[in-house]
């Protein structure tokens, strides 16, 4: 795959997990979508079919194109949606966001979620996406902030952790505060952005009852865990670190006064009416290949 290094992996339990991320993030990211009933929708970066599942629930009246650059998320992927694939509705194709197989102007709405920041270079993704879309077509990017990761009281383990963690990811070419990046981003692709916003991801007083919180914090060592191996590999982190991370995250939940916040960044922004001409005269357009309706 011509990506960079991926942080979480691919395992068995890596597949899993992000399945249960969709879900978990679900009410915090997905309430500003909006997609009109006979969109057709294009999933780049759609890993095991996750946000496919929740977006096809949200909005059943769309039909969903899934591509990722790597094929054994796209067998989960097939596994997983085997349903939505039997009905029409979820069709998945192996390719980069960099060089996408389908036609100009094919799709009504790209959704990207966690995608931008496993990447060297975003823009030529942002392009390909700009030329697939139908003029007045929404792109919706979900993407890390990881700078702005706050726990209190102070946990130095997991700060610790956090920041090796992140290093891992831009050591890997990854980028993971490109949130911040994204209404740039999508300007010098030529994108009009509509708005940009956060999706606080809270532990406070409010989230209340055991097992919600749990839950929480469940979520957290999941994300952590999954770049453990790695790290170790690297000599990033030793076990006792990891082993104090996950205690201090444990420890939130009985804590009344505990806050952890982390807010993902999410845009909208739209293809400009003109821009599919001014792209081609611009000699920026990727030649385009097959339309939608891969495997
Ligand atoms: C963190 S996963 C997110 C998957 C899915 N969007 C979700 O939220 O569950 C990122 C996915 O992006 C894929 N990916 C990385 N670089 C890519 C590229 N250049 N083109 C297409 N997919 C890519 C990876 O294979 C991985 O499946």
């Amino acid at each position: 795959m011509e990506s960079p290094g991926y942080i979480h992996t691919f395992s068995d339990a890596e597949q899993e997990r992000l399945i249960r991320q969709g879900a978990f993030l679900e009410p915090y990211i997905h309430p500003v979508i909006d997609l009109a009933p006979g969109s057709e929708v294009l999933e780049i970066g759609c890993g095991v079919g996750a946000q496919i599942r929740i977006l096809l629930k949200r909005h059943p009246m769309i039909r969903l194109t899934g591509v990722d650059i790597a094929g054994v998320q796209l067998a989960r992927a097939r596994v997983f949606l085997d349903e939505e694939i039997k009905d029409g509705r979820a069709v998945l194709a192996e390719a980069s966001g960099n060089a996408l197989p389908f036609a100009d102007r094919s799709f009504d709405a790209i959704c990207m979620f966690w995608l931008l920041e496993h990447v060297r270079d975003p823009l030529p993704i942002l392009r390909e996406a700009d030329r697939v879309l139908r003029p007045d077509g929404l792109i919706y990017c979900t993407e890390v902030f990881n700078a702005g990761f706050h726990v209190q009281p102070p946990a130095p383990a997991l700060a610790r952790y956090w920041r090796a963690f992140n290093d891992y990811q831009v050591a890997l070419g990854g980028a993971p505060d490109i949130g911040a990046h994204l209404a740039d981003l999508a300007s010098a692709t030529g994108l009009s952005v509509e708005w940009l916003c956060d999706a606080p991801v809270i532990l406070d007083r409010r989230l209340t009852g055991q097992e919600a919180r749990i839950g929480f914090v469940t979520y957290w060592k999941d994300l952590l865990l999954s770049a453990a191996d790695g790290l170790l590999a690297q000599t990033r982190v030793d076990r006792t670190l990891i082993g104090d991370m996950v205690h201090a995250l444990d420890s939130l939940v009985d804590e009344d006064d505990a806050v952890l916040y982390y807010a993902p960044r999410q845009l909208r922004a739209r293809k400009r009416r003109e821009s599919g001409t001014a792209r081609v005269q611009d000699g920026l357009s990727h030649s385009a290949t097959t339309s939608r309706g891969i495997s």
